[in-house]
């Protein structure tokens, strides 16, 4: 994980760096770092936000200078301190190095540069390729394109790098293996950044750099872009971008995670533009009619995924079966990638990311394909690795997520998977007619619907007060709900590090009964039709063993409204779209205690936006 920021040109360097640190600062943020060149290189450096690292400029003439390069780190290898924050220097300090990832072969070279006389300040793997890179050029006497080339092929592990050489200070080289890394295009000038969000303000022209790819930049001869095995000259692609700045800011909102909660109407209109245009049309799903022949012959769907992703999965895999008829798996990626899985002809692999880089989910996908399966991914990160390691696909088209616990993206998957689940379903014939309108239509309405949950947040906010003090929770979720039971769970933990645990109703009575007092609050998902009835008789299980009861009910519910404790409504709703709703009061209560708690809502303790290390 981490963030990369750089640039090379005209403009004074110091505002690009600090603002696009900012932007990244969901990546990782446990230190930061910057290297301003101005005749000559400085570099600092702090533990904990940008914020503090800014307060460390306390003299104009530092910020001076149009070369620099910047990272926001999320430490492993080393404790997150400020000798270990990036930048990285050679020990010379010629080069100058900012890493996404991990050197796995680093303690080998480390050692081979020790006995070379190199010194080590820090704990880190990205030092020892600074000290590399450097052995590479003075021993090979070659620039430093070349020296990184050579050096990053010794390397073994996953890496974002820009790298700056104060002998040659109108140039700056960089490389991707398993990390992104993009190039903001500008007019003799060039940004670099983990995603496009540092640059999108001065630049919409983007590369992203693929897997194996090295570039070297020039401020004199321009871009060059190199396959580093083929060691082959490659013609950059040059993306327009059609993201907005305002679509990564807060807009008025205390936290991204809020804005992105209340945004959700609105990914939701753009996650099914063009796909689901009226309930009378067809679903239009260009990937799956060009692709139809795949899945109609498929044995078997397997999901691949992690973290909320992996509730998506899991709510995939109810509505596929459902409405397919196709057996379908879902695995963690990071279990399904170490072992040695069947995949047998005829297997469609789903990978399902936000992001698009999450390194397991990656690994995953490489494993599958080499086994012969087709990919079919779902991601919502236009141009990321996973939309291109994968055959074909669908984005979602959630817009920019920031806040580190996914909110919208999920909205957006589930929905998403729903109208695929009813378009495969409707031309395999494997679903009702009239239930398959029913269901368009209803879709078709989901936004309206999400509006009058989101209108339900003074009334949840009001719940959250007495749990901040809490330091367990159940939730229970029964069929479709049960995915969104462990989803609630997650958001809870993640963000207010209460310990929260998602079962089954069912599977209460084997077990997490048993943890049931009045000190343990239980939310129930308990939306009609379905197994309602048998919810109802878990519910007044529990009630009978003292725990407080949040219900989360379907409008005019008479039954559970008698003996929750506090209840929010969602509207009536088919019971394949009610997980959808179900979802959003949990995503609002999560974020009210953990406010209320005065944890960091965005950026919770040890977590990063983006997992790109295994
Ligand atoms: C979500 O709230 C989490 N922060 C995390 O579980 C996330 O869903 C997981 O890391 C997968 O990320 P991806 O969707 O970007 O692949
Ligand atoms: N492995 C490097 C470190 O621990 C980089 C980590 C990151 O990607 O932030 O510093």
């Amino acid at each position: 994980m981490c963030g990369i920021v750089g640039y090379i040109g005209k403009k004074p360097v110091y505002d690009i760096l600090i603002n696009g640190l900012k932007k990244l600062e969901y990546r990782g943020y446990d230190s930061t770092g910057v290297m301003i060149y101005n005749q000559k290189v400085l570099i600092k450096k702090s533990k904990g936000k940008v914020t503090d690292l800014e307060s460390l400029f306390t003299n104009s003439e530092e910020k001076k200078g149009s070369v620099g390069i910047g990272h926001t780190r999320w430490a492993t290898h080393g404790p997150p301190n400020t000798v270990n924050s990036h930048p990285h220097s050679s020990s010379s300090g010629e080069i100058t190095i900012v890493h996404n990832g991990i050197i796995e072969n680093y303690d080998s070279i480390k050692k081979i540069l020790i006995k070379k006389g190199y010194k080590f300040q820090s704990d880190t793997d990205s030092e020892v390729l600074a000290n590399l890179i450097e052995d590479v050029k003075k021993t090979k006497k070659v620039k430093l394109g070349k020296a990184v080339h050579y050096a990053l092929k010794q390397v073994v592990g996953a890496y974002a790098v820009v790298i700056f050489d104060s002998s040659n200070p109108n140039e700056i080289v960089g490389a991707r293996l398993g990390s992104p890394l993009a190039i903001g295009v500008g007019d003799s000038e060039y940004y670099f950044g983990s995603d496009a969000t540092p640059f999108l303000e001065f630049t919409k022209r983007c590369i992203y750099l693929n897997d194996n790819e090295m570039f070297v930049v020039s401020l004199k001869k321009g871009l060059t872009l190199r396959e580093i095995k083929m060691d082959s000259i490659v013609d950059p692609y040059i993306q327009e971008l059609k993201q907005s700045i305002e679509e990564v800011e807060k807009g008025g909102y205390d936290h991204f995670m809020l804005k992105e909660i209340f945004e959700q109407p609105q990914s939701i209109i753009d996650t099914f533009r063009g796909r689901l245009i009226s309930p009378k049309d067809p679903i239009s799903i260009s990937s799956i009619e060009k692709h139809f022949e795949v899945f109609k012959n498929a044995n078997r769907i397997i999901f691949i995924s992690c973290g909320t992703s992996w509730h998506s999965s899991l709510l995939a895999e109810y509505y596929f079966e459902e409405l397919l008829r196709i057996p379908v798996e879902v695995e963690y990626a990071s279990e399904f990638r170490y072992r040695n899985p069947i995949i047998n002809k005829g297997d469609i692999v789903i990978p399902v990311s936000q992001s698009g880089e999450t390194a397991d989910t990656l690994a995953a996908i490489k494993l599958a394909k080499e086994r012969g399966a087709f990919l079919y991914g779902i991601c919502n990160v236009v141009g990321s690795s996973i939309a291109r390691e994968t055959h074909t696909g669908i984005y979602t088209h959630a817009g920019s997520e920031i806040g580190v616990a996914s909110t919208k993206a999920f909205s957006c998957q589930i929905s998403l998977l729903l109208l695929m689940a009813l378009k495969l379903g409707e031309k395999l014939g494997t679903i009702e007619k009239t239930r398959y309108k029913r269901i368009l239509a209803e879709l078709n309405n989901l936004p309206k619907s999400i509006r009058k949950v989101l209108s339900k947040n003074n009334i949840i906010e009001d719940i959250s007060k007495k749990f901040i003090n809490s330091s367990n929770f159940l939730y229970l979720g029964r069929g479709y709900n049960f995915p969104i039971a462990l989803e609630g769970a997650l958001k809870l933990k993640e963000i207010s590090y209460i310990h929260a645990e998602g079962y089954p109703a069912a599977e209460m009575k084997h077990g997490p009964i048993a943890l049931i007092d009045e000190k343990m609050p239980v939310v129930v998902i308990a939306t009609k039709k379905g197994s309602y009835h048998k919810v109802l008789s878990n519910v007044m299980e529990i009630k009978a063993r003292g725990a407080e009861i949040i219900a989360i009910v379907s409008k005019n519910d008479t039954e559970i409204i008698d003996i929750a404790d506090h209840v929010i409504e969602i509207p009536n709703c088919d019971e394949l779209i009610a997980p959808i709703l179900a979802n959003i009061p949990l995503q609002l209560l999560s974020y009210h205690i953990a406010n209320k708690k005065g944890c960091n809502v965005d950026q919770p303790r040890n977590l990063a936006k983006s997992v790109t290390v295994e």
